[in-house]
Protein backbone atom coordinates (compact mmCIF):
# COMPACT_ATOMS: atom_id res chain seq x y z
CA UNK A 1 0.00 0.00 0.00
CA UNK A 2 1.05 3.67 -0.73
CA UNK A 3 1.08 5.83 2.08
CA UNK A 4 1.72 9.64 1.74
CA UNK A 5 4.89 11.19 3.09
CA UNK A 6 3.81 11.90 6.14
CA UNK A 7 2.12 8.59 7.74
CA UNK A 8 3.88 6.94 10.25
CA UNK A 9 2.73 4.50 12.63
CA UNK A 10 2.97 4.70 16.46
CA UNK A 11 3.71 1.53 18.69
CA UNK A 12 2.13 2.28 22.24
CA UNK A 13 2.82 -0.73 25.02
CA UNK A 14 1.19 1.60 27.66
CA UNK A 15 -2.09 2.51 28.16
CA UNK A 16 -0.89 6.29 28.81
CA UNK A 17 1.34 6.62 25.65
CA UNK A 18 -2.65 5.71 23.80
CA UNK A 19 -4.68 7.55 25.79
CA UNK A 20 -2.22 10.74 25.28
CA UNK A 21 -2.00 9.97 21.90
CA UNK A 22 -5.93 9.34 20.92
CA UNK A 23 -6.56 12.42 23.19
CA UNK A 24 -4.45 14.73 21.05
CA UNK A 25 -6.07 13.54 17.42
CA UNK A 26 -9.22 14.93 16.36
CA UNK A 27 -11.57 12.28 14.56
CA UNK A 28 -13.23 9.30 14.52
CA UNK A 29 -11.41 5.87 16.02
CA UNK A 30 -11.72 2.83 14.40
CA UNK A 31 -10.25 -0.02 16.48
CA UNK A 32 -9.63 -3.88 15.66
CA UNK A 33 -8.50 -5.40 18.29
CA UNK A 34 -6.62 -8.64 17.82
CA UNK A 35 -4.60 -11.31 19.64
CA UNK A 36 -1.93 -11.16 16.85
CA UNK A 37 -0.29 -13.67 14.60
CA UNK A 38 -2.10 -11.50 11.74
CA UNK A 39 -3.65 -13.04 8.33
CA UNK A 40 -4.78 -11.27 5.26
CA UNK A 41 -8.51 -11.45 7.49
CA UNK A 42 -6.93 -9.45 10.36
CA UNK A 43 -5.76 -6.88 7.13
CA UNK A 44 -9.12 -7.01 5.70
CA UNK A 45 -10.15 -5.63 9.61
CA UNK A 46 -8.02 -2.62 9.14
CA UNK A 47 -8.87 -1.76 5.88
CA UNK A 48 -12.28 -1.54 6.35
CA UNK A 49 -11.83 0.38 9.61
CA UNK A 50 -9.75 2.74 7.67
CA UNK A 51 -12.75 2.99 4.98
CA UNK A 52 -15.47 4.25 7.74
CA UNK A 53 -12.95 6.17 10.43
CA UNK A 54 -9.66 9.05 10.66
CA UNK A 55 -7.31 6.85 12.88
CA UNK A 56 -7.41 3.28 12.71
CA UNK A 57 -6.10 1.33 16.36
CA UNK A 58 -5.32 -2.09 16.56
CA UNK A 59 -4.41 -3.81 19.84
CA UNK A 60 -2.63 -7.05 20.04
CA UNK A 61 -2.75 -9.12 23.06
CA UNK A 62 -3.14 -12.74 23.68
CA UNK A 63 -5.73 -12.82 26.47
CA UNK A 64 -5.13 -15.36 28.93
CA UNK A 65 -8.66 -15.38 30.05
CA UNK A 66 -10.51 -16.46 27.26
CA UNK A 67 -8.65 -19.76 27.06
CA UNK A 68 -9.82 -23.10 28.66
CA UNK A 69 -6.97 -24.93 27.93
CA UNK A 70 -3.08 -23.69 29.39
CA UNK A 71 -1.41 -25.51 26.46
CA UNK A 72 -3.85 -23.85 24.00
CA UNK A 73 -2.34 -20.05 25.61
CA UNK A 74 1.09 -21.98 25.59
CA UNK A 75 1.18 -22.51 22.38
CA UNK A 76 -0.56 -19.94 20.68
CA UNK A 77 1.31 -18.29 17.83
CA UNK A 78 3.24 -14.76 18.03
CA UNK A 79 4.80 -12.46 16.19
CA UNK A 80 5.44 -8.80 17.36
CA UNK A 81 7.40 -7.99 14.92
CA UNK A 82 6.09 -9.31 12.01
CA UNK A 83 2.39 -8.28 13.30
CA UNK A 84 3.94 -4.36 13.52
CA UNK A 85 5.44 -4.81 9.83
CA UNK A 86 1.86 -5.96 8.46
CA UNK A 87 0.13 -3.01 10.47
CA UNK A 88 2.15 -0.55 8.98
CA UNK A 89 1.56 -1.76 5.55
CA UNK A 90 -2.01 -1.66 5.57
CA UNK A 91 -2.08 1.98 6.76
CA UNK A 92 -2.26 1.57 11.09
CA UNK A 93 -2.00 4.69 12.52
CA UNK A 94 -1.47 2.87 16.28
CA UNK A 95 -0.40 -0.39 17.68
CA UNK A 96 -0.97 -1.05 20.98
CA UNK A 97 0.75 -4.29 22.67
CA UNK A 98 -0.77 -4.29 26.18
CA UNK A 99 0.86 -5.87 29.38
CA UNK A 100 -1.12 -8.28 31.40
CA UNK A 101 -0.85 -6.47 34.09
CA UNK A 102 -2.36 -3.20 32.88
CA UNK A 103 -5.48 -4.80 31.69
CA UNK A 104 -5.47 -7.24 34.87
CA UNK A 105 -4.01 -5.29 37.42
CA UNK A 106 -5.38 -7.54 39.99
CA UNK A 107 -6.04 -11.13 39.27
CA UNK A 108 -5.85 -12.46 35.96
CA UNK A 109 -9.72 -13.19 36.30
CA UNK A 110 -13.01 -12.29 33.90
CA UNK A 111 -15.74 -10.33 35.37
CA UNK A 112 -18.87 -11.31 35.03
CA UNK A 113 -21.43 -10.65 32.70
CA UNK A 114 -24.99 -11.86 31.72
CA UNK A 115 -24.51 -13.39 28.60
CA UNK A 116 -27.53 -15.39 28.86
CA UNK A 117 -27.96 -18.34 26.74
CA UNK A 118 -25.24 -17.41 24.77
CA UNK A 119 -22.96 -19.24 27.08
CA UNK A 120 -24.60 -22.57 27.37
CA UNK A 121 -24.43 -23.12 23.44
CA UNK A 122 -21.86 -24.21 21.09
CA UNK A 123 -19.13 -22.18 21.93
CA UNK A 124 -20.29 -21.40 25.03
CA UNK A 125 -21.15 -25.07 25.90
CA UNK A 126 -17.64 -26.24 24.68
CA UNK A 127 -15.68 -23.87 26.02
CA UNK A 128 -16.90 -22.69 29.78
CA UNK A 129 -15.70 -19.43 30.76
CA UNK A 130 -14.48 -18.38 27.23
CA UNK A 131 -17.10 -15.90 26.46
CA UNK A 132 -16.66 -14.22 29.73
CA UNK A 133 -12.58 -13.98 29.25
CA UNK A 134 -13.95 -12.38 25.80
CA UNK A 135 -16.38 -9.79 27.22
CA UNK A 136 -14.04 -8.98 30.25
CA UNK A 137 -11.31 -7.69 27.90
CA UNK A 138 -12.92 -5.99 25.25
CA UNK A 139 -14.64 -4.31 28.05
CA UNK A 140 -11.62 -3.19 29.54
CA UNK A 141 -10.06 -2.45 25.98
CA UNK A 142 -13.25 -0.74 24.94
CA UNK A 143 -12.25 1.60 28.06
CA UNK A 144 -9.14 2.17 27.09
CA UNK A 145 -8.90 3.42 23.35
CA UNK A 146 -12.95 4.95 23.87
CA UNK A 147 -13.41 3.87 19.84
CA UNK A 148 -15.94 5.17 18.06
CA UNK A 149 -16.32 2.03 15.74
CA UNK A 150 -15.13 -1.83 15.90
CA UNK A 151 -14.56 -4.43 13.66
CA UNK A 152 -14.54 -7.91 14.18
CA UNK A 153 -14.79 -10.59 11.94
CA UNK A 154 -17.78 -12.94 10.85
CA UNK A 155 -15.53 -16.06 11.78
CA UNK A 156 -16.37 -15.49 15.02
CA UNK A 157 -20.17 -15.22 14.84
CA UNK A 158 -20.80 -16.32 18.45
CA UNK A 159 -18.26 -13.65 19.93
CA UNK A 160 -19.82 -11.11 17.69
CA UNK A 161 -23.03 -11.59 19.54
CA UNK A 162 -21.32 -11.61 22.83
CA UNK A 163 -19.71 -8.31 21.96
CA UNK A 164 -22.70 -6.51 21.15
CA UNK A 165 -24.37 -7.80 24.58
CA UNK A 166 -21.38 -6.43 26.59
CA UNK A 167 -21.68 -3.62 24.58
CA UNK A 168 -25.19 -3.02 25.41
CA UNK A 169 -24.99 -4.26 29.00
CA UNK A 170 -22.03 -1.63 29.64
CA UNK A 171 -22.88 1.33 27.74
CA UNK A 172 -20.68 1.63 25.25
CA UNK A 173 -20.55 4.45 22.92
CA UNK A 174 -19.17 2.59 20.09
CA UNK A 175 -20.86 1.08 16.51
CA UNK A 176 -19.88 -2.91 16.09
CA UNK A 177 -19.04 -3.52 12.59
CA UNK A 178 -18.69 -7.18 11.57
CA UNK A 179 -16.68 -8.14 8.39
CA UNK A 180 -17.19 -11.35 5.94
CA UNK A 181 -14.87 -14.14 6.52
CA UNK A 182 -11.70 -14.25 4.76
CA UNK A 183 -11.44 -17.85 3.26
CA UNK A 184 -8.08 -18.98 2.02
CA UNK A 185 -8.50 -20.05 -2.35
CA UNK A 186 -9.57 -24.07 -1.05
CA UNK A 187 -12.22 -22.50 1.25
CA UNK A 188 -10.61 -22.75 4.23
CA UNK A 189 -11.30 -19.74 7.01
CA UNK A 190 -8.46 -18.01 7.55
CA UNK A 191 -7.10 -18.19 11.10
CA UNK A 192 -4.25 -17.77 13.37
CA UNK A 193 -4.72 -20.73 14.34
CA UNK A 194 -4.00 -22.11 10.87
CA UNK A 195 -0.47 -21.90 11.40
CA UNK A 196 -0.16 -24.83 13.36
CA UNK A 197 -1.75 -26.92 10.96
CA UNK A 198 0.13 -29.92 9.85
CA UNK A 199 0.15 -29.97 5.90
CA UNK A 200 -1.78 -32.95 5.50
CA UNK A 201 -4.78 -31.59 8.20
CA UNK A 202 -4.61 -28.23 6.44
CA UNK A 203 -5.81 -30.00 3.39
CA UNK A 204 -8.41 -32.20 5.40
CA UNK A 205 -9.40 -28.89 7.14
CA UNK A 206 -11.63 -27.83 3.52
CA UNK A 207 -13.85 -30.65 4.64
CA UNK A 208 -15.36 -28.23 6.98
CA UNK A 209 -16.47 -25.10 4.33
CA UNK A 210 -17.31 -28.25 1.79
CA UNK A 211 -19.86 -29.83 4.60
CA UNK A 212 -21.01 -26.62 5.42
CA UNK A 213 -21.79 -25.67 1.54
CA UNK A 214 -23.27 -29.17 0.87
CA UNK A 215 -26.34 -28.21 3.78
CA UNK A 216 -26.61 -25.26 2.33
CA UNK A 217 -27.10 -26.88 -1.32
CA UNK A 218 -29.25 -29.63 0.01
CA UNK A 219 -31.55 -28.20 2.53
CA UNK A 220 -34.55 -28.87 1.23
CA UNK A 221 -34.23 -32.26 0.56
CA UNK A 222 -32.96 -32.80 3.98
CA UNK A 223 -34.28 -32.76 7.67
CA UNK A 224 -31.94 -30.54 9.92
CA UNK A 225 -30.84 -33.27 11.94
CA UNK A 226 -29.68 -35.22 8.91
CA UNK A 227 -27.94 -32.53 8.04
CA UNK A 228 -26.15 -32.41 10.57
CA UNK A 229 -25.25 -36.11 9.89
CA UNK A 230 -24.32 -35.70 6.59
CA UNK A 231 -21.89 -32.88 7.69
CA UNK A 232 -20.65 -35.34 11.11
CA UNK A 233 -19.81 -38.20 8.59
CA UNK A 234 -17.55 -35.62 5.70
CA UNK A 235 -16.02 -34.26 8.17
CA UNK A 236 -14.97 -37.41 9.65
CA UNK A 237 -14.36 -38.83 6.66
CA UNK A 238 -11.55 -36.50 5.79
CA UNK A 239 -9.98 -37.37 9.04
CA UNK A 240 -10.79 -34.24 11.28
CA UNK A 241 -12.81 -34.68 15.08
CA UNK A 242 -16.20 -32.89 14.87
CA UNK A 243 -17.03 -31.20 18.23
CA UNK A 244 -20.17 -29.58 17.24
CA UNK A 245 -22.09 -29.09 14.20
CA UNK A 246 -24.94 -27.32 14.87
CA UNK A 247 -27.63 -25.33 12.68
CA UNK A 248 -29.12 -22.21 14.54
CA UNK A 249 -31.06 -19.37 13.60
CA UNK A 250 -28.39 -16.16 13.01
CA UNK A 251 -29.90 -13.46 14.97
CA UNK A 252 -30.78 -15.57 18.40
CA UNK A 253 -28.61 -18.42 17.90
CA UNK A 254 -31.09 -20.69 19.26
CA UNK A 255 -30.92 -24.07 17.48
CA UNK A 256 -32.94 -25.13 15.49
CA UNK A 257 -35.15 -28.80 15.28
CA UNK A 258 -36.63 -27.73 11.88
CA UNK A 259 -35.81 -25.44 9.25
CA UNK A 260 -39.59 -24.16 9.47
CA UNK A 261 -38.75 -22.64 12.89
CA UNK A 262 -35.76 -20.06 11.54
CA UNK A 263 -35.84 -17.34 8.07
CA UNK A 264 -32.44 -16.76 8.77
CA UNK A 265 -30.31 -20.33 9.39
CA UNK A 266 -26.69 -20.76 9.66
CA UNK A 267 -24.58 -23.73 10.67
CA UNK A 268 -21.55 -23.62 13.09
CA UNK A 269 -18.68 -26.11 13.31
CA UNK A 270 -15.94 -27.06 15.71
CA UNK A 271 -13.66 -29.44 15.02
CA UNK A 272 -10.04 -30.47 15.71
CA UNK A 273 -7.66 -31.08 12.85
CA UNK A 274 -5.14 -33.48 14.87
CA UNK A 275 -4.50 -30.85 18.01
CA UNK A 276 -5.72 -27.83 16.20
CA UNK A 277 -9.28 -26.28 16.71
CA UNK A 278 -10.71 -24.29 14.28
CA UNK A 279 -14.45 -22.63 13.92
CA UNK A 280 -16.36 -21.87 11.26
CA UNK A 281 -19.99 -20.96 10.02
CA UNK A 282 -21.95 -20.43 6.94
CA UNK A 283 -25.32 -18.69 6.08
CA UNK A 284 -27.76 -20.89 4.96
CA UNK A 285 -29.77 -18.80 2.56
O1 LIG B 1 -11.11 -12.60 18.13
C1 LIG B 1 -10.09 -12.38 18.80
O2 LIG B 1 -8.98 -12.30 18.28
C2 LIG B 1 -10.22 -12.21 20.30
O3 LIG B 1 -11.20 -13.04 20.81
C3 LIG B 1 -10.43 -10.75 20.73
C4 LIG B 1 -11.75 -10.20 20.22
C5 LIG B 1 -9.29 -9.89 20.25
C6 LIG B 1 -10.47 -10.67 22.27
O4 LIG B 1 -9.28 -11.13 22.84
Amino acid sequence: MQHDSTYQMHIFRTREELSNYIESQDGRVGFVPTMGALHDGHLQLVAQAKAISDIVVVSVFVNPTQFNNPRDLERYPRDEEGDSKKLESAGCDVVWFPKVDELYPDEVESDFYDLGHLEDVMEGEFRPGHFQGVATIVDRLFQSVNPDVAIFGEKDYQQVAVIKRMTSLKNHPVEIVVSPTKRESSGLAMSSRNMLLEPVFKEAAVAIYQAMNAIRATKDERSVSDSVTMANEAISAAGLRPEYIVIADEDSLEPLEKWENSERPRVFVAAYAGEVRLIDNLSLN
